[in-house]
């Protein structure tokens, strides 16, 4: 077996989280401290952290931080739905943060009925962030196992995103899977896709990239159809920002094209994805909330301009690929290779989720 560095995106100390400002990666590693729930929200709705699974945690560190400061400066604990409402109203398409705040929600009020409060409720909420931040690393290492048998002994993989080390609590989910081949030795190399407007291919997976020695080469985001019609693809794989009931996946933007050239092209098709991904609330991808953001991020490229200043831009930031497109999710408590309602809820409900 290959030795892989791994990477870490946050730090927690003294009642703070430290994160590393994905906005300057790969340029240069900094570290920023966010010491109250408003910092962390704006790190979130900024992206100077990102991704679906490290939102969630974000948020859970972020409601235990908020909690402190109603504590520490004697206010009503009345005031926690704001904070709760404050890093719910971030992002609105990776299910990851619902979940996360949810779980930390009921744990706060289940706590407080029980009249714990002060430093021993805040050290329990914080405890419960600790929780969510290794289930998911752990998570990330049984998707990772998992996936990676689905992938041949030589293989080249498209990618689309960041969904490694950087946007979960270590290791990553698609990324994950492509870890973990390369660290049973099989001979990957990894086609990633730029992902614009704000390059997590190109800035944050191929920086992770390049530490674990993997071998790839960054596409521009319409190469992926030639590269599939000249053979050079063998498997797809992405990760999921939200699955609904009937298996429909919201991901980065540039998603579904890949599913349907992956689809013309007879090349497997795969998500990795935790099941804190899934909402089985939603029933089908058109109830997804798929965040808009600002258009300048799409009329500015490395800072620089590059439309008229006249000119409108759309800027959709996830799209969702129906089911009927995905080979197989791959999660952390094993693979469901036939992605329809039917199966998905047995699958969960098999394994307690
Ligand atoms: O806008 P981002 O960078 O948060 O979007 C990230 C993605 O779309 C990822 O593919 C998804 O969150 C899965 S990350 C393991």
């Amino acid at each position: 077996m290959r030795k892989i560095k791994d990477i870490r995106p946050i730090d927690v100390k003294d009642y703070k989280l430290y994160v590393i400002d994905q906005l300057k990666l790969p340029q240069e590693t900094v570290w920023v401290e966010l010491s109250t729930y408003r910092e962390v929200a704006k790190a979130i709705k900024d992206m100077i952290i990102r991704g679906a699974p490290l939102i969630g945690i974000v948020g859970a560190y972020g409601f235990a931080i908020g909690i402190r400061q109603i504590v520490e400066e004697n206010r009503s604990l009345n005031e926690a739905e704001e904070v709760l409402e404050t890093l719910k109203n971030t992002r609105p398409t990776a299910v990851n943060l619902f979940w996360a705040l949810d779980r930390m929600w009921k744990k706060f009020r289940k706590w407080t009925e029980e009249g714990i409060e002060g430093k021993k409720l805040v050290d329990a909420l914080f405890k419960e962030a600790n929780r969510i931040d290794v289930e998911d690393y752990h998570a990330n290492k049984a998707i990772g196992g998992y996936g990676q048998v689905l992938l041949p002994e030589k293989c080249n993989v498209l990618t689309h995103c960041n969904t490694g080390a950087l946007a979960t609590s270590g290791w990553g989910t698609a990324l994950g899977v492509i870890r973990s081949a390369f660290e049973m030795e099989k001979d990957i190399t990894v086609y990633v896709d730029e992902t614009r407007p704000y390059l997590q291919g190109a800035r944050l997976t191929a920086w992770e990239l390049l530490q674990e020695g993997i071998p790839h080469y960054l596409i521009t985001d319409n190469s992926a159809g030639f590269l599939m019609s000249k053979g050079l693809i063998d498997a797809v794989i992405v990760g999921a920002d939200r699955i609904t009931a009937n298996g429909d996946v919201a991901n980065k933007i540039g998603t579904y094209s890949l599913a349907i050239l992956a689809e013309a092209h007879d090349i497997p098709f795969y998500v990795a994805a935790p099941t804190s991904t899934f909402d089985l609330n939603t029933k089908s991808g058109k109830d997804i909330p798929i965040e808009e953001r600002d258009e300048t991020e799409v009329k500015k490229c490395g800072g620089c301009d590059i439309a008229p200043e006249g000119t409108k831009a759309l800027n959709y930031s996830f799209d969702i690929t129906p089911a009927s497109k995905i080979t197989a999710i791959i999660t952390e408590k094993g693979i469901i290779s036939h992605v329809d309602e039917e199966h998905i809820t047995k699958f969960l409900k098999y394994r307690g989720i």
